[in-house]
């Protein structure tokens, strides 16, 4: 009797037990999938803008090395845009981006801004974990470098435009670091045609046959965009990168611009904050530069200004004239219509990449940073061969330029011989290159031997960053100078290479040039070869790449094998003490019985669309206003509210639609004119234009003044 009740619980109990296992291991198994789904559940997200305008009158413009391009107005300003990702669960690991549009990043800006982020957020932002890079736009001002060659470029340190840049980052990192929120990443990649072409294609061709038939290409077309978005599903803005020379606008031109990528940037921004004033809002997008060393965006290519004819030889040279008539242009008619013609290029690329971008980015940020000596670094290519790099030296070719912006006097690209009667210029005006330095930059004629020169201050900095910070998959690659197309491939490959050996495949790697510090060109070994302008301008000798690629493979395997505090660590470079300025002081005067601001040249009582108001103001100046940056203008183009009769600012400066321009005349005297290039969308009504400025006079302080054109009607 007892039997059948003892099984039947015995088999209850077995019964329960076992649905208690199942729903045990289906609980266990849902926590780890929901646990698992968790540590991909994005980024804390932060961007940020900020204005980084240096001064926009005398100061001599940081790209073309042309002594005749110093500022003298604007039409755009510079923007330093700033992302900052960290783990969601583990908000000590971050990495901070910034892409300022400037010529390039320096050191002395580096060293500036980190020092100050440490003073103001502790040990959160480091030299490992911030990446400093540079648009390379050729229409902005100089003067923030502490190394002898650029002094000399930029007449001095100019403190004014030092601070522009370097609070300017600062101000954007503080922006991007208040508005950190839980977000995601996505990444595209796509081809941007009709847009570049390659500049130096005769050293192109030296690499090997078998490397080059891997390409379809003789420049990178490729375009990469990361796309941020908030958890609310908001777009907070996108990064990409592109090689492309920001040298649509030429070495004549003397308005501050941010050439083709900004005015993409400027395009991308417009559309997405609508209603604020230009860089304001708080979508943020940004174009950096990558490998584009010898990347031109005048894709008409080369030809004589004098006689059309194509100057598409190795040398660059016309026969009438030499290298100096070898000038590239297009696609525009003109410089400024190049400029959006290219930009919007790549503004719809970039547009289409950010739209359908759909690949998400996950996993650990990791960040890894040194100073190499790039001056003496042993590469070893195999057991019986290795190779050295040089104390820095630049090239005869270097003072013949490029087709974007031809050099001086009777210098051409590709020289291999030092020429007798300036070999003995430079060792009458600076030094005899040792014969160390000249064997060991062979095939290079070494016209500047920088790496020798110590007076006032070094030359070229010899402590050189190398950096990499990833985020899960996509690794970013700090490049302190401009990398050619292939040398800026080899790089990619290499790290990529390295990663897939220490257990990392399929990462994307990026690369960001112009970073932390400014070291001019590398190419292939075999470009070097060549000694064109790049080549003469890879200022450690024939195996710098070697040398930087042997460094970042150091850095990744770091990365990698998670021994990045193994690094070995180098002293951090010096900030040298300079009190060189050679701008002109400033003294102001107006004519008599005016007052600055008043109206030279008024605006007409009606204008249509499409036409130009052009006002000229007394002016002072422009610099007088390079400190006083608290969302300063020069200019205001406002129109007439109907219902409030108030005037409401709808453009500033800053808009691509509006230019100052200074104008010196004798004495101190000056005038600024102002444009406005009335687009078609304008709303029909009344409008004015004020001028803003800073005046100094004669024993007297600054003093800030304004001045306004009469009403003026628009119509269609
Ligand atoms: C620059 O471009 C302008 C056209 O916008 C042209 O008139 C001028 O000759 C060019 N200058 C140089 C040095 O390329
Ligand atoms: C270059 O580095 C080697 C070690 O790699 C060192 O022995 C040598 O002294 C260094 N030379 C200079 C000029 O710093
Ligand atoms: C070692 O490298 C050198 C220079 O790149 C090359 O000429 C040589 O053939 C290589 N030797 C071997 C054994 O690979
Ligand atoms: C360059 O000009 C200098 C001075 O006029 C002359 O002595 C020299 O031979 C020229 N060099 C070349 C390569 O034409
Ligand atoms: C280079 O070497 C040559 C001969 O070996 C010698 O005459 C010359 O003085 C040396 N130059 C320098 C700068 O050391
Ligand atoms: C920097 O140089 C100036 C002038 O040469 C000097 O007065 C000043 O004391 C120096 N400052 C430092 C920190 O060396
Ligand atoms: C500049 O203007 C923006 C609003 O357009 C404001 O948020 C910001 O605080 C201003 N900056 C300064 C330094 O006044
Ligand atoms: C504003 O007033 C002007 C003239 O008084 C008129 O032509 C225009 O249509 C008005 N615009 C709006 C938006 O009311
Ligand atoms: C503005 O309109 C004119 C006339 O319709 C046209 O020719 C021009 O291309 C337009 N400008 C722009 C920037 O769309
Ligand atoms: C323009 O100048 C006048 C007189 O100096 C001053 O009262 C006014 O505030 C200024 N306007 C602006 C917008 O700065």
């Amino acid at each position: 009797m007892k039997t059948p009740i003892t099984t039947a619980w015995r088999v209850a109990i077995v019964l329960a037990v076992f649905l208690m296992l199942v729903t045990a291991i289906v609980v266990t198994l849902f926590v780890l999938h929901f646990q698992s789904n968790k540590k991909n559940d994005g980024y804390l997200i932060g961007v940020g803008r900020a204005d980084c305008t240096g001064p926009v009158s005398e100061v001599p413009f940081m790209g073309y090395g042309n002594p005749d391009q110093n500022g003298a107005g604007l039409i755009s300003r510079q923007y330093c845009r700033t992302f900052i990702v960290a783990e969601p669960e583990d908000w000590k690991k971050r990495m901070v981006y910034v892409t300022a549009e400037i010529g390039m990043m320096s050191q002395r800006v580096r060293l500036e801004v980190v020092k100050q982020l440490k003073h103001r957020y502790g040990d959160l932002y480091r030299h490992d974990n911030v990446i400093l890079s540079g648009t390379h736009t050729h229409s902005g001002p100089g003067g923030y470098f502490q190394y002898t060659i650029f002094l000399i470029t930029g007449k001095g340190l100019i403190q004014p435009s030092l601070n522009a840049i370097v609070n300017g980052i600062l101000e954007s990192i503080d922006m991007a670091h208040q508005n950190m929120r839980k977000g995601r990443i996505f990444i595209n990649k796509g081809l941007v045609d009709h847009t570049q072409i390659n500049r130096s294609p005769f050293s192109y061709l030296r690499n090997p046959e078998s490397e080059k038939a891997r390409y379809a290409s003789n420049t990178d077309k490729e375009m990469v965009v990361l796309k941020m978005v908030a958890e609310n599903g908001e777009d907070m803005g996108l990064f990409s990168w592109f090689a492309i020379h920001p040298v649509s606008m030429n070495k004549s031109n003397c308005l501050v611009s941010s050439d083709n990528v900004g005015y993409a940037a400027y395009l991308l921004e417009q559309e997405k904050n609508e209603g604020y004033l230009t860089g304001k809002g708080p979508y943020v997008a940004a174009l950096g530069s990558s490998n584009l060393g010898d990347v031109s965006a005048n894709t008409n290519g080369p030809h004589c200004i004098n006689t059309g004819e194509s100057c598409e030889n190795f040398n660059n040279y016309c026969p009438e004239g030499g290298s100096q008539m070898c000038i590239a242009t297009g696609p525009g008619k003109d410089m400024l219509e190049s400029t959006q013609i290219i930009g919007r290029n790549i503004y719809l690329k970039a547009k289409e990449l950010s739209t359908k971008a759909s690949e998400e980015i996950n996993g650990p940020i990791r960040t890894a940073h040194q100073w190499v000596n790039m001056a003496n670094v042993t590469v070893q290519f195999n057991a019986t061969h290795s190779g050295r790099t040089c104390i820095p030296a630049l090239g005869y070719s270097f003072a013949a330029g490029t087709i974007d912006g031809p050099g001086v006097m009777n210098f051409t690209q590709g020289t291999t011989e030092g020429d007798p009667f300036w070999d003995a210029v430079r060792n009458g005006l600076l030094a005899e290159p040792s014969n160390e330095t000249q064997e060991c930059h062979r095939p290079k004629p070494i016209l500047l031997p920088t790496g020798e020169l110590s007076k006032p201050y070094p030359w070229h900095p010899h402590e050189i960053d190398v950096q990499i910070g990833t985020i899960g998959s996509m690794a970013i690659v700090a490049l302190p100078g401009e990398f050619t197309t292939m040398a800026g491939r080899r790089v990619r490959e290499a790290i990529k290479s390295e990663f897939e050996t220490q257990g990392k495949p399929g990462m994307n790697i990026l690369l960001s040039g112009l970073c932390n510090v400014y070291t001019h060109y590398i190419t292939t070994y075999e470009e070097y070869q060549a000694q064109r302008y790049e080549g003469a301008s890879t200022i450690f000798g024939p195996h710098t790449l070697s040398a930087y690629i042997q460094s970042f493979r150091g850095l990744a395997k770091a990365i990698a094998k998670d021994t990045i505090q193994d690094l070995p660590q180098y002293p951090e470079p010096a900030v040298f003490n300079i009190s060189l300025n050679f701008l002109p002081p400033i003294v102001d005067t107006r004519p008599i019985g005016r007052k600055f601001g008043d109206v030279l040249q008024d605006a007409q009582s009606k204008y249509r669309v499409g036409e130009v108001v052009d006002v000229h103001f007394v002016g002072a100046n422009p610099r007088n206003s390079a400190g006083n940056m608290n969302n300063f203008t020069f200019l205001t183009v406002e129109r007439l509210d109907n219902i409030s009769r108030s005037w409401q600012v709808l453009y500033d400066d800053a808009s691509w639609d509006t230019r100052f321009i200074w104008q010196k005349h004798n004495w101190g005297v000056s005038t600024s004119k102002t444009e406005w290039h009335i687009p078609n969308h304008t709303e029909p009504g009344t409008y004015r234009i004020q001028y803003f400025g800073h005046s100094k006079e004669l024993l007297s302080s600054v003093h800030a003044f304004n001045g306004s054109s009469s009403v003026f009607e628009v119509s269609h």
